[in-house]
């Protein structure tokens, strides 16, 4: 007997049918209750690799494995619903060939359940992502400024700055959307380039980093709610939860210290005899 959850998910088809429409509103996140607060207002929930820096401290998203991505979507699946969950596949677990990339493709896909996965690189990803999408993975493409090449690149810089650098980013994307790419991050790229591109392309973009023309954005969920002690330009702080969380702990640590907390409302008193 088949069963059928009542909410149905979105799926890569759907995203990549709102080409040209109603922007595409993308969120980091990787636990269950911050899921849950995003699947309300989001179209795709991503698991990024940057969980490294947000929960891990780590200086770039190198370290990264894939069993921290593997756990992390797990809990994000858990805590959502509706939005389509778009798994980050780790530097190192997909570059060395395109059987390498299905085989971890495939593991992300069985052991989370999440609706597709995210790769970085252009033109030199192509066949990867034609074998995978073949083979019944969607895949996200991410190009422009790519952190897992922060040791190639040297630095997070915008990139497509100089338009005699143009025809080789226009070369990388259109080489993921031709590859069957359902959808293409763009981040941190000038934005008459960024306009250019999804002009260009018959996928949608999603920007980070690179101006309202994308057919969506991104943003890191702690870069938005201020939770990040350093963030890029292109970052715009919706909330700032840091000064509260701080309250919070504050008053925890003095009313601890001063025996006011646990209350008698918060204590298990014996039952009535
Ligand atoms: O890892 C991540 O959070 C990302 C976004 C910045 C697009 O790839």
């Amino acid at each position: 007997m088949s069963v059928q959850s009542e909410i149905r998910r979105l799926t890569a088809p759907d995203i990549r049918a709102r080409k040209g429409g109603e922007p595409i509103v993308m969120l980091t996140s990787y636990h269950a209750h911050t899921a849950a607060l995003a699947d309300k207002h989001c179209d795709v929930i991503l698991v990024g690799d940057s969980l490294g820096m947000v929960m891990h401290g780590l200086e770039t998203t190198v370290p990264v494995t894939l069993d921290m991505m593997i756990l992390q979507g797990q809990a994000v699946m858990r805590g959502s619903k509706r939005a389509l969950v778009v798994v980050d596949l780790p530097f190192g677990s997909y570059e060395a060939s395109r059987e390498q990339a299905f085989m971890t493709a495939a593991r992300v896909l069985k052991e989370t359940g999440c609706g597709a996965i995210k790769l970085e690189g252009g033109r030199r990803m192509a066949e990867t992502i034609a074998f995978l999408t073949e083979r019944g993975v969607p895949v996200m493409a991410h190009v422009g400024l790519t952190p897992q090449a922060i040791n190639a690149l040297g630095s997070f810089r915008a990139q497509g700055r100089d338009e005699s650098d143009w025809a080789r980013f226009e070369d990388e994307t259109l080489a993921v959307a031709e590859a069957g790419a359902f959808s293409v991050v763009i981040e941190a790229v000038a934005e008459p380039l960024a306009r250019k591109l999804t002009e260009t392309i018959e996928i949608p973009t999603i920007g980070i980093g690179a101006s309202p023309a994308c057919d969506g954005q991104v943003l890191v969920m702690e870069d938005m709610l201020g939770l990040s002690p350093r963030v890029p330009k292109f970052v715009k702080r919706y909330g700032d939860l840091g000064p509260g969380i701080d309250k919070a702990i504050t008053d925890y640590a003095a009313e601890v210290r001063a025996r006011t907390f646990p209350g008698p409302e918060h204590t298990y008193p014996m039952k009535k005899k």
